[in-house]
């Protein structure tokens, strides 16, 4: 043990939580074992999900709401039980508030669609604003492009502090009267920076704006609990919360949801059809249009039990633990800057960095030697690439199984990849 990990409270028992996550033991490049520092592109996944995706299929694999037969009711009884799961994980006041998707992706074009196509009070058109940040992931900016280019209405956009915050200086310009709605990220993907909720939807409700958060990078990390947040969205995905892919989560405040219309038409999502017109489903199925990812959506409610016994806030603390001891670690590195907050305050377990000037591109491939597997390039990103004029990072993310030995191998890593490029 490294001195500089002595002192380091809160961490999560990882020897035993990593017994749960086969891939772990891997290894790589002649038994280099594997350093996975990529869970905010997607998390492993432990064996309770892989177990529950596999039991799904073996046993319970049916269509759901359709059958009347003793496998399908349980296939749609495990489906809309994992709609329960998720409901009580982010504290949703109804089950009927929580619509699957196929990613946050989907959720955040969900929301854009149902906008473009709503009639007033939520009509977005050349007559109002959209507001979204200069931080966001392309998923939360070009759904937003789409609808303003479709409708007219204008996007505006929060930009970005030198230290990797939202500059909110001008808030009260860049949301007003006009603004329909609101849509920023909880906690960046590239920087990791946790942004101040409160204070923007205060403004936001201040006009009669609508607000979408972008919860991807916040949903596997700390308690999600949308009553406290006060949104009238939230997105995020299933396969960055040890969760399988190909499932994500749209939660909307009922009223909305029963007001605005869908956005995909299809089978499941109607109540009657005749050639002339159809009638629509009660939400969430209004907005499940066709066959929706079941065995995913099992393996999300598995996913949920999973994080939920070990709790969040346990998770919360040990990610903390492990990114304030990686920002002190990284920043001995010569030459290495931190894009995004330097400090461990008020930042999730993400964090970017140039090292000197070698291309990320490089330092990920040398890493990728050694074992260690990193993010490189802008990472969805790109606007935060060029407000700090930078071509890409590497970035290293963290998450519950993540160790402070590895945070050491990262840095060990970069002192390899310094010597390695002279
Ligand atoms: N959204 C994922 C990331 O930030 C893919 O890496």
């Amino acid at each position: 043990m490294t001195d500089a990990r002595q002192g380091l409270s809160g961490l999560l028992d990882t020897e035993a939580i990593r017994k749960d996550f086969p891939i772990l033991d891997r290894t790589v490049h002649d038994g280099k074992k594997i350093v996975y520092l990529d869970s905010a592109a997607t998390s492993q996944k432990p064996r309770q999900v892989l177990d529950a995706l596999s039991e799904y299929y073996e046993r319970h694999n049916a269509n759901v709401h359709r059958g009347v037969y003793t496998i399908a009711e349980e296939a749609t009884a495990l489906y809309e039980g994992a709609r329960d799961k998720v409901a009580a994980f982010i504290n949703a006041p109804s089950r009927n508030e929580v619509i699957f998707t196929k990613n946050a992706s989907e959720s955040l074009n969900l929301v854009a669609n149902m906008l473009g196509w709503a009639d007033e009070p939520y009509r977005v058109d050349s007559d109002t604003e959209i507001v979204t940040t200069e931080m966001e992931h392309h998923s939360n900016i070009v759904p937003w492009q789409l609808l303003s280019q479709r409708t007219g209405a204008k996007l505006k956009w929060f930009g970005i502090t030198d230290d990797g915050r939202l500059d909110l200086s001008n808030i009260d310009e860049i949301i007003t009267e006009k603004t329909k709605i609101v849509s920023f990220t909880l906690v960046s993907n590239i920087m990791g920076t946790v942004n101040p909720v409160e204070k923007i939807i205060r403004r936001a409700q201040q006009v009669g704006a609508l607000v979408c958060i972008d919860a991807s990078q916040a949903a596997p990390h700390m308690v999600l609990d949308v009553q406290a947040l006060q949104a009238d969205f939230v997105a995020f995905t299933g396969h960055k919360m040890v969760g399988p892919t190909g499932i994500g989560v749209l939660w909307g405040r009922q009223e909305l949801l029963e007001d605005l219309p869908p956005f995909l038409g299809g089978g499941e999502m109607i109540e009657t059809v005749s050639m002339h017109s159809s009638t629509y489903a009660p939400a969430p199925h209004k907005f499940e249009a066709g066959t929706p990812p079941i065995a995913q959506a099992v393996g999300l409610g598995a996913a949920v039990d999973y994080l939920s016994a070990i709790g969040m806030e346990n998770i919360h603390r040990h990610e903390q633990a492990i990114t304030e001891y990686a920002v002190r670690r990284l920043l001995e590195v010569p030459d290495l800057r931190i894009i995004g907050p330097s400090t461990a305050e008020d930042r999730g377990a993400t964090i970017s960095f140039t090292l000197g000037d070698i291309h990320p591109h490089d330092v990920g491939q040398v890493l990728d030697e050694l074992g260690i597997a990193v993010r490189v390039g802008h990472h969805c990103a790109r606007p935060v690439c060029l407000r700090y004029g930078i071509p890409a990072t590497t970035r290293a993310s963290f998450y519950l199984y993540s160790t402070p030995a590895e945070v050491d191998a990262l840095v060990d890593g970069l002192e390899h990849v310094r010597n390695f490029f002279g």
